[in-house]
């Protein structure tokens, strides 16, 4: 069973130790998340002014928005507020800065399923981000920029937590799928035609949708099961996410059972230290996670995952 905590007063371990077991946490907005989504909010709405970002798709064709988002999201990904504005959200929940590393914040869209549901928008099939060698300790917070319905938010099947899904993540490896990522950049393709992890089974029932309003957040585990759910709506979805884990459970592989797992490389190497902005795990820790499938030339760093971000 999983349970769903709203603006629960845990604390950080408790809050960990609850969404290892597949628990669920919403958070009301702040200050910080306030912040955070009025950037995005003005990045957007300049790019696509004098249009309402939710309605671009009335005004504009796939290919011009498709273009713009191509400008956009790095430009968020990369902008020096996000990176400050990220500790000070995990701060305010209560987080040990020196002890959480997080990944670059990735603004993404949904659009109304008939516009533009691949590449740069691409429309996530169910998945667990464990399926693409996220480690089991991985927690995803979430953010809507705009207000969000049932039919564009992100779906969540908590009742696979800790039931296994026959699935194909054998096939993932997060270094050549790096690799395939550079080549696919530079050639500027925008649809994406790669083989990705996916259940291979009708998965039991509907995935529950969560509402949060505008920088309200949702924690959950990287080992839970969730989709972008299609579109069918008139208005687009914007949200952001970012990917914490804690060096006390990196260490001690604390996290979420693995349940059926099987993606090789680890995405490690991703996520810098919330106090400084810089600072990578430390290799012998990171090394703990290698399985032999990482060379020099195939790992990136912090903030060189553009091209799907
Ligand atoms: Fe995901």
């Amino acid at each position: 069973m999983s349970a769903l905590f709203i603006d629960a007063k845990l604390g950080d371990e408790a809050r960990r130790h609850r969404l290892y077991s597949g628990d669920i946490f919403i958070f009301s907005s702040t200050d910080a998340t306030e912040a955070l989504i009025q950037l995005a909010r003005t990045m957007l709405e300049q790019a696509f002014a004098p249009h309402d970002p939710c309605s671009i798709h009335k005004h504009k064709s796939a290919e011009e928005v498709a273009d713009i988002l191509a400008k956009v999201k790095p430009a968020f990904i990369h902008h020096p507020e996000c990176k400050r504005l990220i500790p000070l959200i995990m701060r305010e929940r209560g987080i040990d800065l020196e002890k959480l590393y997080f990944d670059v914040p990735r603004m993404r869209s949904a659009y109304p399923s008939h516009f533009l549901s691949s590449g740069i928008a691409y429309a996530f099939h169910p998945h667990r981000d464990t399926w693409y060698s996220a480690p089991m300790c991985q927690i995803n917070w979430w953010l809507p920029i705009y207000p969000v319905d049932p039919n564009n938010a992100m779906g969540f099947y908590p009742d696979y937590f800790d039931v296994p899904v026959k699935n194909n993540s054998e096939i993932y490896n997060y270094y050549e799928w790096n690799t395939k990522n550079r080549a696919t950049a530079a050639q500027h393709v925008k649809s994406d035609t790669r083989e990705q992890p996916k259940p291979q089974q009708q998965l039991q029932g509907q995935s529950l949708r969560y509402l949060p309003p505008p920088g309200g957040m949702i924690a959950f585990s990287g080992a839970q099961l969730h989709e972008t759910v299609p579109n069918t709506t008139d208005m687009a979805r914007y949200s952001i996410d970012f990917r914490t884990v804690h060096i006390d459970d990196v260490a001690a592989r604390h996290g979420a059972a693995n349940v059926d797992t099987r993606a090789t490389g680890t995405t490690m190497r991703d996520y810098v230290c919330a106090a400084d902005g810089q600072s990578p795990l430390p290799e012998e820790l990171v090394r703990m996670y290698d399985d032999g499938t990482a060379t020099d030339d195939k790992i990136l760093r912090f903030g060189d995952r553009l091209a799907t971000a």
